[in-house]
C-alpha cells in the first residue's frame, strides 16, 4: 500500500438536485452544454438543465453516440474555440461525460485531438466541466478517464488526465426512470467487472479496499437479484452509488489492476458494435479461467465473500461459475457469436486489433500476451 488519493468532484446526490447547477457554475461563465441522441429531452432532464441555466450564457451541442467519436466531438471542439466557452456541462451516460472529457481537453490543443488518445500530446490544461449523470455504469462523472472512437479506422483508446476529472457530478436517481432495462443491466455489469479489474488481481492483504470491494459486489449482485424492484427509488439510487464508487479511484488505491477484460473488450465494440458491458461478459468468463492459477487466491475469497460458497479445492473454479451464471441471470450473454466470417477469422480480427494497439501484454502481471489473449478468445467466440 503506496499511493495518493484525492477525488476532487463535488458529488450532488439525490432528487431534485439538478437545480444545484445554478450555483455550482459561476454565473459570468459561458456554458456549452453537450448531450446524446436526444433521451434527455423526453424525460424532463433537459427542461431542468435550462431552467437551473436561466441566469447563463450558454449554448448546447447534440449527438454525441454511445461509443462517442472523435469525428463528431470535433465538431464540439471548434464550437468551444470559436465561442471562447468557459465551462463544459456533460448531461448524459458515459459516454457524453467521456466525450465532454475529450472536448475539454482537446479544445485547449491546436493539434488534432486524437494526438491525446494516441499519448503524443500530453494534457496540460482543460475547460473545466461538470456532469449531469443520467444513466449509472462508468464512473466517469467522478473520474478521470475517458475512451473515444475514431469511426475512420475503428481504434476505441483511452486517455486518462486529472485535467477532465468533472467540478462536480449531479446524479439524481429519479433520471434512471427512462432508462430502458437493457440498459440498467449494462449498469449493474459494467460497475461489477470494474470492480473485478481492481479486485481480482493477486492477494494483497489490503483490507479496506477488499472489504469495500466485496460491499460493493455484493450490492452489485442483490440489485440484479432484485431487478423487478427496479423501479423503486431505493433500488434505483443504490445502483446509482454504487457504479460511482466502483470507479472513482478509491478501491483501486495502492492495490494491483488488471483491466484486460476491458481492454479486450473495447476491441469487440470497436468491430462489431458490441455495448460495452457486453462485451465484458463476453470476456470476462474466459478470461478468468485462463488466468485461474495467478486469480486463484482472489477467486477463492470472492467465492467465499461475495457468492458464500463453502471451501472446496475447486472454489476458484466455481467462482468463475458463479460470475457466469449472473451474468446469464441478468439475460447477458457469456459467448460472441455475431461475426460474419466463421470463428477464426473473428478471432484474428481481435488479435489484430489487440496487436496494432499494442495490448500485447495486459493483466496485473502482464502475462497476458498475444497468444494467451487468442486462447482467451478461443474460448470466449462461439
Ligand atoms: O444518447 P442518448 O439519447 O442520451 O441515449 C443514451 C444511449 O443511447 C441512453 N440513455 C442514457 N441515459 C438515458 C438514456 N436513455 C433513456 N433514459 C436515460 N436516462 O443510453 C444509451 C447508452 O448510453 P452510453 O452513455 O453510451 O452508456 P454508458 O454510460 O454505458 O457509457 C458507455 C461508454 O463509456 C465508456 C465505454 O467504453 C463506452 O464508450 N467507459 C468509460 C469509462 C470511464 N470514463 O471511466 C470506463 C468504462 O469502463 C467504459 O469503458
Ligand atoms: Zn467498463
Amino acid at each position: 500500500m503506496h499511493f495518493t488519493y484525492v477525488n476532487p468532484t463535488q458529488i450532488n446526490f439525490g432528487q431534485g438536485q439538478i437545480q444545484s447547477i445554478q450555483s455550482n457554475i459561476p454565473v459570468e461563465q459561458k456554458v456549452l452544454v453537450i448531450y446524446g441522441g436526444g433521451s434527455i429531452k423526453n424525460n424532463g432532464v433537459y427542461d431542468q438543465v435550462v431552467n437551473a441555466l436561466k441566469d447563463h450564457t450558454w449554448c448546447e451541442f447534440s449527438g454525441v453516440e454511445p461509443n462517442p467519436t472523435k469525428e463528431t466531438l470535433d465538431r464540439a471542439v471548434a464550437i468551444v474555440k470559436e465561442q471562447s466557452i468557459d465551462f463544459i456541462l456533460a448531461v448524459g451516460g458515459g459516454s457524453v461525460i467521456d466525450g465532454s472529457k475529450y472536448v475539454a481537453a482537446a479544445a485547449k490543443y491546436d493539434g488534432d485531438g486524437w494526438d491525446i488518445m494516441l499519448g503524443q500530446h500530453r494534457v496540460t490544461s482543460a475547460v473545466p466541466l461538470g456532469a449531469i449523470l443520467t444513466l449509472p455504469a462508468t464512473g466517469s462523472e467522478s473520474n478521470m478517464g475517458a475512451v473515444v472512437t475514431k469511426a475512420e479506422t475503428q481504434d476505441k483508446l483511452s486517455f486518462m488526465t486529472p485535467h477532465v476529472q468533472p467540478k462536480f457530478a449531479v446524479m439524481d436517481p429519479d433520471v434512471m426512470k427512462t432508462l430502458p432495462e437493457k440498459q440498467l443491466i449494462n449498469g449493474i455489469v459494467d460497475a461489477w467487472v470494474h470492480v473485478c479489474e481492481q479486485y481480482i488481481t493477486r492477494r494483497h492483504d489490503a483490507m479496506v479496499q477488499d472489504g469495500y470491494a466485496e460491499a460493493l459486489l455484493r450490492n452489485l449482485k442483490t440489485l440484479g437479484e432484485q431487478f423487478d424492484e427496479r423501479d423503486n427509488d431505493a433500488w434505483r439510487a443504490n445502483l446509482m452509488w454504487s457504479a460511482n464508487q466502483a470507479l472513482n479511484g478509491l478501491i483501486g488505491s495502492g492495490v494491483p489492476h488488471d483491466w484486460a477484460t476491458h481492454m479486450i473488450g473495447h476491441e469487440f465494440t470497436a468491430l462489431w458494435g458490441v455495448d460495452h458491458a457486453r462485451s465484458l461478459a463476453i470476456v470476462q468468463p474466459s478470461l478468468l479461467r485462463n488466468q485461474i492459477d495467478a486469480k486463484r487466491a482472489k477467486l477463492e475469497q470472492m467465492g467465499k465473500n461475495v457468492f458464500g460458497l463453502a471451501q472446496s479445492d475447486d472454489l476458484a473454479e466455481q467462482a468463475i461459475a458463479a460470475i457466469e451464471a449472473f451474468y446469464q441471470s441478468l439475460g447477458v450473454t457469456t459467448q460472441f457469436s455475431e461475426y460474419e466470417n466463421g470463428k477464426e477469422d473473428a478471432v484474428e480480427a481481435v488479435i489484430e486489433q489487440l496487436s496494432q494497439h499494442g495490448m500485447t501484454a495486459l493483466g496485473e502481471n502482464q502475462a497476458i500476451d498475444l497468444e494467451q489473449s487468442r486462447r482467451i478468445l478461443s474460448l470466449a467466440i462461439a
